[in-house]
Formats: structure tokens, sequence, C-alpha cells
């Protein structure tokens, strides 16, 4: 069977692969410590089984509207302008499995044949796969390391032409943790809605940020940026719901019915009892948050400060998310290894370790280490990272 073009185009996830074969040799036996999972290890919070389990006992296991039922688009609603301080109606939400399918059906929706969409790299995975999947060209713009990744309008204005349609931002950012500056979201969302440039702003790890540092939502800064902002997120990373699957994008009217339509035609709605239990996640007090935090702000310390003291590695410390992208620049150089797939495969086969490269995120020369794992783990693992790492050195 011929498959089409647009499917034989199209990349599997490398970060899914690779967590995939650690789960596979941990399988065999083989003790592999995996830090290339992007989940929380944490358990979801109690109270937002307990309303999966009432969902399920009051038999609430029925299809939904496509967009998701009324109480969870209120729901985000509220908690936008709550928390984000946008406001838009219940009408402009739409309910979806995960941020991925958010984005997913966001590209469907406004990506025509030949549309340029501005990637900063590195970048998440998934976007210039769903970018490609809807006939768009991913357009890159390299943030660079002494800037700490983020992204500024001098580096977005060159990329932009008369094709361009769509800018998508992530922050605070996957892989590097960086967070965009409030003042720098001003410049670029003002620039964006003169041009009539649409932004999908992927907020997935908003609560997670340190040292002091805020998120701010692009859409808040004013009514001509939130006239082009699609605004994305899910339940997965802040109530650690990766399994569950509940995400959803807010934003202009048209573009969020475009979504719902597809919605219908495809998976019909997201998972009843899920968007029951992800009702309770937004409605009710997030005690537990403070308790997480502080554990991925122990664990990115550390892990930053043993990095930094491996041979041939230096690595910033992330401001958001919880990944740590080391520079291995020199590494490669010192320990002869042909590039950064080389290195990963390295520390898998002698250290046991499950890393991925930079360049599955469009960036050569790094590493993307996630410390969404214990600190036993994390202990343990960069042990083995800087004992391979002499041994290779120094035999
Ligand atoms: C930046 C970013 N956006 C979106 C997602 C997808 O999230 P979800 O599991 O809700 O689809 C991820 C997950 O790794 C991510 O890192």
């Amino acid at each position: 069977m011929k498959l089409s073009r647009r499917v034989l185009n199209m990349s599997p996830s490398p970060t899914m692969a690779i967590t995939s074969k650690a789960k596979e040799l941990k399988a065999k036996g083989v003790d592999v410590i995996g830090f290339g999972a992007g989940e929380p290890d944490f358990d979801t919070p109690y109270h937002i089984k307990e309303a999966a389990k009432e969902a399920i006992d009051m038999g609430f296991t029925k299809y939904t509207p496509p967009a998701g039922i009324p109480e969870l688009r209120r729901a985000v609603a509220d908690k936008l302008e709550r928390e984000n301080g946008i406001s838009y109606e219940p009408e402009q939400v739409v309910i979806t499995d995960g941020a991925k399918q958010a984005l997913f059906n966001l590209m469907l929706s406004v990506v025509d044949e030949g549309d340029e969409v501005i990637i900063p790299a590195p970048y998440w995975v998934t976007y210039p796969e769903q970018v490609k999947f809807a006939g768009g060209r991913p357009v890159f713009v390299e943030t660079k390391e002494i800037k700490g990744f983020a992204l500024t309008l001098e580096e977005l204005k060159p990329a932009v032409t008369s094709k361009t349609k769509m800018v998508i931002l992530c922050t605070p950012h996957n892989p590097t943790g960086s967070v965009i500056p409030k003042e720098e979201l001003q410049r670029i969302g003002e620039f964006c809605a003169e041009r009539g440039i649409l932004i999908a702003s992927d907020e997935c790890y908003e609560y997670l940020t340190y040292d002091g540092f805020k998120h701010t939502s692009i859409a808040s800064l004013s009514e001509e940026i939130k006239a082009v902002t699609v605004t994305i997120n899910a339940l997965s990373k802040a109530f650690s719901m990766t399994g569950w699957r509940v995400g959803y994008a807010a934003g202009p009217k048209e573009i969020i019915d475009a979504m719902i339509k597809i919605n219908s035609q495809s998976i019909s709605n997201v998972n009843s009892i899920a968007q029951k239990a992800a009702v309770a996640a937004l409605t009710k007090p997030k005690d537990f948050l403070k308790e997480w935090l502080e554990a991925f702000d122990q664990r990115r310390r550390y892990m930053v400060e043993t990095l930094n003291s491996i041979p041939g590695v230096s690595c910033l410390m992330p401001k958001g998310a919880f990944y740590a992208f080391p520079n291995v620049k020199e590494l490669l150089k010192l320990g002869n290894f042909k590039d950064d797939w080389a290195l990963a495969e390295f520390l898998l086969s002698e250290a046991k370790i499950a890393v991925v490269p930079g360049s599955a995120f469009g960036y050569p020369g790094y590493l993307r280490l996630s410390y969404a794992t214990s600190m036993e783990n994390i202990e343990e693992g960069l042990r083995r990272f800087k004992e391979a790492v002499e041994r290779r050195l120094n035999g």
C-alpha cells in the first residue's frame, strides 16, 4: 500500500522514541535512567482523581459536545481571566486532546499550502512536523545561548515575509527553559498585530518558573495582540495529567469554531471523564504546586551544577519548565564524538542513561535532560554521565 505523501513527509517524535527505547531496555532488566521524558513524576492530585471516579459513578460516560462540556469551557475562560488577565467568552474556548491536538487543529485551521510559520529554534519537536502536515513551510529563527535562548523581536523580524502566517511562541520553553520577558513579548506582540501575523502561544509550562521569573500571557498585553493570538495550554504538565489528555485553546471565535469543526469530524470529543476531572483541576485550590515547584527547583540546581562539573559541558540555569539544555560542543571535540546523536548513544550504552540530542530540537551540539524525575535518579544518572565521560577522556 502506498502511503500518503503527507504522512511519509512526517517524522515520528524523537523524544517519544528515546523514552520508549529507555522503557524497553528497562523492561528487559537493563538499569536505564531516563532523562528523556517530558512528564512530571508526581501522581495526579487526589481530588482530581476523585472527580473522575465520581463522573464514572454518575454515568457521565457518553459523547459530549465537540467543543467540550460547557462547565469546562467556562472553567477555562474563568481561569484565563483570573490567572492570566485575558478575558475570553466560553464560546472562544475549545477543549482538546492535550495541547498537542490543540496545536494540530490550529495548524489545520489556519495554514494553507505554501504559508510560512516561524518557529524559534531550538524548538519542541512537534511544531515543524505539524506545520508541514498542514501544507505549510516551517521557517526557523535561531535563538542565541548568550541571550538565554529567549526570542527577541530583532531575531524574529528578518524571518518575516509576505507569506508569514503565524509565529509559534513557547514560554516557558521546551527544551531550553527560557522565559521571554514581558517587555519583549509586548514588542513581538505589537509587531505581529500591526502585520496581522497570528501568534500561537504555547503556555504549557506557565506555572513552572523559578528565581522570581514570572510568566506573562502575550494575549493579556493589549486588545490588538489578543485579536491575533491563540492561547494554548494543557493540564498535562501543570497537574501531572499527561495521560488524561486534556488541553485547550482560546482565541478569536472564527478560529476556535474551525478547530471545533475539526474535532466534530475527527475525535468527536475529549474523554468525558477526563473533562470532569479537568473541571476539578481548574476550579479547586492548587496547594500541591508549591511542593512540586520546590522539588523541581532543587533538582534543577543540582542538575545544572553537576552538568557544569563534567569536562566539556556547560549549562545555563533554566528559568522555567523542567529541562536542562547543556552545551556539549567541547565534549564532542574532546571525546571525538561524531555528533550529539553519537554522544547520546554513547551515554545510553556506556552510562545507561537516556538523553535527547539537541539535533532533535533543531539545535546540534546540545543535549536535553529532563529533571522531572526523582533526585535519586538525577544523582545516580549524572554520576554515571560524569564517570563515562571521564573514562572516555582518560582511557
Ligand atoms: C512545549 C510543549 N507543548 C505541548 C506539549 C504537549 O502537551 P500535551 O501532552 O498536553 O499534548 C508538550 C509536551 O511535551 C510541550 O513540551
